[in-house]
């Protein structure tokens, strides 16, 4: 299952499916302050990914001690089919009153900065904090599809921005969210 839509140069492609089979210069993980792995997507990327991804999350906990809410780092991504893995924390939901959207949005928009830097051109997101973190699913595409909208619109950086989604109801919310999206013109 896929749909896509296109802005400025940038292809917004929706897939159903295990982010840790994608071939693309950056992965993204949806991790913890600590970096040191977990479950969810996390664990399957580093089980996939094998230790080489964990060795540098320790080398950068070491230097900067983890990594806050809304923030990224950039790791190598071991034996995965990616150049690296951009570790990025979303807000655990409380509700939608302690900044959430706003934690959201950043931790997609500085991965995706982060990304570019490195010289990415495709980059593969999951539902960030979608899973064990209980953000409302449909707000939570309406957050990633909006910041990867205006990225694309605003930078030339990715020919593909891919969302991985892994369940059904996933795919169909981000599904839904995509074409809701404005077009080019509207802002
Ligand atoms: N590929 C793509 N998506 C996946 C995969 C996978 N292999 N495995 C799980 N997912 C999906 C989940 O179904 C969910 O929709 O990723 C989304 C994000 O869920 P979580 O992995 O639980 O991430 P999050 O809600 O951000 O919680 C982060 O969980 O794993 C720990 O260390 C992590 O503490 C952190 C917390």
């Amino acid at each position: 299952m896929t749909a896509t839509r296109r802005f400025g140069a940038t292809d917004l492609i929706l897939k159903q499916g295990d982010i840790t089979r994608e071939a693309v210069d950056v992965i993204v993980n949806a991790a913890n302050s600590g970096l040191l792995g977990g479950g969810g997507v996390d664990g399957a990327i580093h089980h996939a990914g094998g230790p080489q991804i964990l060795a540098e999350c320790r080398q950068i906990v070491a230097r900067q001690g983890g990594c806050p809410t809304g923030e990224a780092v950039i790791t190598g991504a071991g034996r995965l089919g990616a150049r690296h893995v951009v570790h990025t924390v979303g807000p655990v939901w409380q509700g939608g009153g302690a900044g959430e959207p706003d934690l959201l949005a950043s931790a997609y928009r500085n991965s995706l900065a982060l990304a570019a830097a490195h010289g990415a051109r495709t980059i593969a997101f999951p539902a960030i904090s979608a899973g064990i973190y209980g953000y409302p699913l449909d707000r939570a595409a309406t957050i990633a599809l909006g910041v990867a909208r205006d990225f694309a619109l605003q930078e030339q950086d990715f020919t593909e921005i891919r969302f991985v989604l892994f369940s059904a109801e996933s795919f169909a919310a981000f599904a839904a969210a995509l074409r809701a999206l404005p077009g080019e013109a509207a802002r």
